[in-house]
């Protein structure tokens, strides 16, 4: 199918002239190469000088209140004057208390609370560990993406200067994962995979196959997974609201012991302003010993390196109140007194009504499968349209007055795809979208 180019742009949503000349302004060469916080800038001066709202769907910002559990306990730790205190920084002990908890009732992991770590936000437990884990051994100094993924990561390791291996498992999903895992392991250079579950951008999930895929060869090649579980619970075909009761939430943790969890407090507990997340180290990876490790550090064990070393170096732990929040809220989850799920369950409806707006309009869902099984409806979904790239996407869509990002930011060899991100859309917008979708579809015909 190809697309029919057609002088559309005199009748657009957003006055095309506006749109053309901001994106001039902000110096932009090409909108779908922008990072998110550009594109979020492009936005809001097309927004301002318009006067058109947008529908946004750039950026993962949880698109609910906070949780009032975690701002009270925040409030009263405040009166009670934690701000004058440097916070341990180790974290917390009833939050790390809580943490361990929280994995035996949600994941069925029992982790030693030494390993249950608060961090500034789940960004930093991956910069901190993206340092720690590749000095533990001077032939393994590489982390393998498992992508598509979230951009900001490879933004670190660049950072850092560390190399990193990584591929699109959009054609290896099922069996054929552990053929191409293989592929990287034999090269002995990898330290660590990172992949995100349920994904962003593209809100696959693995199946219990590709889980014990991953564990199995973090066993045999001795390296240890970065899962990023930043979307916790969110795969809403499995209800694992209720704690310490199956389903639990999929985990590679069920297949090794070869693991560090980051858990964002961010989407879960709509708590992403006050930045902070989990880490959470198994026993075992705490416990690894190496003396390459005093070439950085003091210590040349795993877990005090982490600690002492690498968080202390970075922010001397985490902010105090927001520990408190967050214990608070756990406590609460933990006691089966807060269903976290209930309210982000909304994403999920919200994801079901926008991909059929898209689809109805000419649009495809890239990544729509879990091997057998349609992909589940939550925070994020992709989208394409026949005879467009992703990037030329991202910049069309300026002028219908809709935001989101190109799936060539995130490591997909998909880049005819674009990511559309469906917390900060109200529903009150759906009309707009759906008008703002037909109008673009009407403009480029497909043949
Ligand atoms: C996959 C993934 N990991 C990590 C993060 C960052 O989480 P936090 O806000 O806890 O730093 C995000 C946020 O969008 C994410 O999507």
């Amino acid at each position: 199918m190809t697309l029919k180019a057609i002088d559309y742009k005199k009748d657009t949503p957003i006055c095309s002239d506006i749109v053309y000349n901001k994106i001039k302004e902000n110096k932009i060469h090409n909108v779908g190469k922008s990072t998110i916080r550009i594109i979020k800038k492009l936005v809001d001066d097309i927004e301002a000088e318009s006067g058109e709202k947008f529908i946004r769907m750039e950026m993962g910002i949880p698109g609910l209140p906070p949780s009032r559990i975690g701002i009270d306990a925040e409030i009263e730790a405040l009166n009670n004057g934690v701000a004058a205190l440097y916070p341990d920084i180790q974290g917390m002990p009833a939050l790390k208390h809580e943490i361990s908890r929280f994995a035996k009732l949600f994941l069925n992991i029992n982790v030693d609370e030494k390993g249950c770590i608060p961090t500034v936000g789940s960004m930093q437990g991956g910069f901190a560990t993206f340092m720690t884990v590749n000095r533990l051994n001077p032939k393994k100094k590489k982390t393998l993406f498992i992508d598509p993924g979230f951009p900001v990561h490879k933004q670190q390791m660049k950072v850092l200067g560390l190399e990193y291996e990584t591929f699109d498992v959009y054609n290896y999903r099922g069996e054929v994962l552990k053929e191409k895992l293989e592929e990287f392991f034999k090269s002995g250079e990898i330290s660590s995979v990172l992949y995100s579950n349920p994904n962003n951008p593209s809100w696959i999930c693995f199946t219990e196959t590709e889980l014990k895929i991953i564990g199995d060869l973090a066993n045999k090649y001795d390296v240890i997974i970065l899962e990023d579980l930043a979307y916790f619970g969110m795969d809403f075909r499995k209800d694992i609201s209720k704690p310490g009761v199956e389903p639990y939430q999929p985990s590679v943790t069920k297949y090794t012991e070869n693991y560090i969890l980051f858990i964002s407090s961010s989407k879960a507990f709509s708590y992403a302003g006050q930045r902070i997340g989990m880490m959470v180290i198994s026993d075992k990876v705490f416990n690894i010993k190496s003396k390459h490790l005093l070439n950085n550090y003091i210590y040349d064990t795993f877990g005090m390196a982490m600690i002492y070393g690498t968080i202390y170096s970075l922010s001397s732990g985490t902010a105090h109140s927001p520990q408190y929040a967050l214990a608070a809220m756990l406590k609460a989850v933990n006691d089966g007194e807060y269903d976290f799920l209930a309210e982000v369950k909304d994403y999920g409806d919200k994801a079901n009504i926008m991909k059929k707006m898209f689809t109805d309009n000419g649009f495809e869902i890239v990544y729509d499968m879990d091997e057998n099984d349609p992909i589940a409806d939550g925070f994020y979904f992709t989208v394409s349209y026949p005879g467009l790239s992703g990037d030329e996407l991202i910049e069309e869509f300026m002028y219908y007055g809709i935001s989101a990002i190109s799936l060539s930011t995130t490591g997909s060899e998909r880049l005819e795809g674009i990511r559309a991100c469906t917390s900060l859309i109200q529903r009150e917008q759906f009309p707009d979208l759906e008008k703002r979708l037909k109008k673009f579809n009407e403009h480029h015909p497909i043949y």
